[in-house]
């Protein structure tokens, strides 16, 4: 067997990047690495997760998760794709085959998050049209769990929702006609367009939101710091909590992604351009949505403390209001559900572009049909389960268990092996040294092998304990087994099993197109 030359060489790295796809810029690559991290999470997560924990002190341990955590697992995530040109769990076998199961211990939470992040994708859909005639008329708690909703006793029931279902569905074919143009014409090109838009319409929403009466008490009451929260161990795994699914690390999306960049890339440089863009809009969010809460809680005379609600309560319920009240306030609306829909489209196809990259690697198959096997499958669990009479019941449910027992458990897992099993650190520093501008050393590993798996393993034991004590939401127990604890360990002996069942060896990333570069 002749061994190719450097020309050779390139006509195979081109090859291999015309049959996976790749992002035709780095620029395209941060878009869409930001499109990925601003999702549901900084616009409705991070002002109430904020608030909650210290106001204008929650930055200390926010900044402090970040530049511990955030950013040196980033580049872990980075280095691992880059280097093995594969989807999560084919860059992790390509590391040490050991590692394998981690890769589709990820693939899996990617799925399970996906079937319910499109459901509230597709309420705010809904809510984008709902706001130009205030659908919610006088009561918008109501509508939303009654009228909407149509919210039933905790079960599980398989009434279905037209009003929830037609933009689920709209939604999910939405997204899989960009899956299947592929990486450059969907998801490239998406980010292209939506992340501009998407500044543009939030910007115009804090803009209007800043020049409402009672703004600026809303502020205050998010900015004062309240210094004596910062000895709580709960505000520091708040802290660590949000910055992960806010980053989208530890899902499998950052590698995904960095296999789709060009060699000769500065993915370190790149790294920080995305961890402080997201942490940036998350800021915004902050500004925009306590200046509109500070509005609601002077038209109706309470405190801003009486009128802050969490999750689907702020964005459903809190935003009608302050939709009904205020001057303009269809335009409102329309830029704050309209923003939700774009930040959850481009965050959805990076969490969708984990499964399929992996089940095309695993059965070498093409885009579309990988596309299909994904999306059908994915189509139906979403409409099965959530677009019922009992989809907040169960998504609610999901949604906690899967952030903490799924993405934060499977990162733990991923650095300790890393770090002290495999012993990959050296080298995927030299990976991403070769052409980043932040070179990675001592601290980094430090930070990887010791810092941040303490953190999070911390973070998780308490949560694990304040789960066991005191059962999530009030739900029925065979509600938490199966939704919660179940799916968090379905996913895991899912991921055990496709591993075990292994194809006899690896696929190479070939060396003479790992020489080659570009
Ligand atoms: N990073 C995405 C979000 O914040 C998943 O919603």
């Amino acid at each position: 067997m002749t061994t190719p030359g450097p020309e050779q060489g390139a006509a195979q790295v081109d090859a291999e990047e015309a049959r996976r796809g790749a992002f035709s810029s780095r620029k395209v690559f941060i878009l869409a690495a930001i499109g990925s991290a601003v999702g549901l999470g900084n616009i409705w997560r991070f002002p109430y997760v904020a608030y909650e924990n210290g106001g204008g002190a929650f930055v200390i341990p926010y900044l402090v998760a970040l530049l511990t955590a955030g950013l040196p697992f980033l580049f872990l995530d980075y280095a691992l794709g880059h280097k093995h040109r594969g989807s999560a769990p084919l860059s992790l076998a390509r590391e040490s085959r050991r590692a394998e199961t981690i890769g589709w211990w990820q693939v899996g939470i990617c799925f399970v998050i996906a079937v319910y992040y499109a459901v509230i994708i597709a309420y705010s859909l809904r809510y984008t049209f709902f706001s130009i005639d205030k659908a919610w008329g006088d009561d918008p708690e109501g509508y939303f769990f009654g009228d909407f909703l149509q919210t039933s006793a905790p079960g599980v029931t398989l009434d279905f929702v037209p009003a929830v279902l037609v933009p689920l569905v709209l939604v999910w074919v939405l997204v899989l006609v960009i899956m299947g143009l592929g990486v450059q014409k969907g998801i490239g090109a998406t980010s292209v367009v939506f992340i501009p838009l998407l500044v543009l319409a939030f910007g115009a929403l804090v803009v209007r939101a800043l020049f409402l009466p009672g703004a600026a008490d809303g502020l205050d009451t998010l900015f004062s710091p309240d210094w004596g929260s910062l000895t709580d161990a709960s505000v520091w795994a708040a802290a660590f909590g949000q910055i992960f699914f806010s980053l989208s690390i530890g899902f499998g999306i950052m590698i995904t992604y960095a296999s789709y960049v060009g060699r000769r890339t500065d993915m370190t440089g790149s790294g920080l351009v995305v961890g402080f863009a997201n942490s940036g809009f998350e800021l915004l969010a902050g500004i925009g949505v306590f200046a509109a809460l500070g509005f609601m809680a002077q038209a109706s005379g309470v405190g801003v403390d009486e009128v802050v609600a969490d999750g689907i309560g702020l964005a459903f319920v809190a935003f009608p209001a302050i939709i009904s009240e205020a001057a303009g306030g269809s335009i409102i609306g329309v830029l704050f559900f309209a923003s939700l829909f774009i930040a959850g489209i481009t965050s959805l196809i990076s969490i969708l572009e984990v499964v399929i990259s992996a089940v095309r690697d695993r059965f070498e198959l093409g885009r579309i049909p990988a596309v299909l096997a994904v999306g059908v499958p994915a189509t139906l669990v979403s409409v099965l389960l959530f677009s019922t009479t009992s989809g907040l019941l169960v998504l609610d449910i999901v949604d906690y268990f899967i952030n903490r027992f799924g993405i934060l458990l499977a990162a733990v897992v991923m650095m300790v092996v890393l770090a002290w099993g495999v012993r990959s650190l050296p080298g995927l520093a030299a990976h991403l040294n070769r052409f980043g501008s932040l070179k990675l050393g001592r601290p980094w590993f430090v930070l990887v092998s010791v810092v941040a798996p303490l953190a999070l393993g911390y973070v998780l034991l308490r949560d694990f304990l304040d789960t066991l004590d005191e059962p999530y939401g009030g739900y029925p127990t065979w509600m938490l087994n199966v939704f919660g604890w179940g799916t968090a360990a379905l996913v895991v002996v899912v991921a055990l099993v496709i591993t075990l069942v292994r194809r006899r060896s690896v696929p190479d990333a070939d060396d003479t197109v790992k020489e080659a570069g570009r």
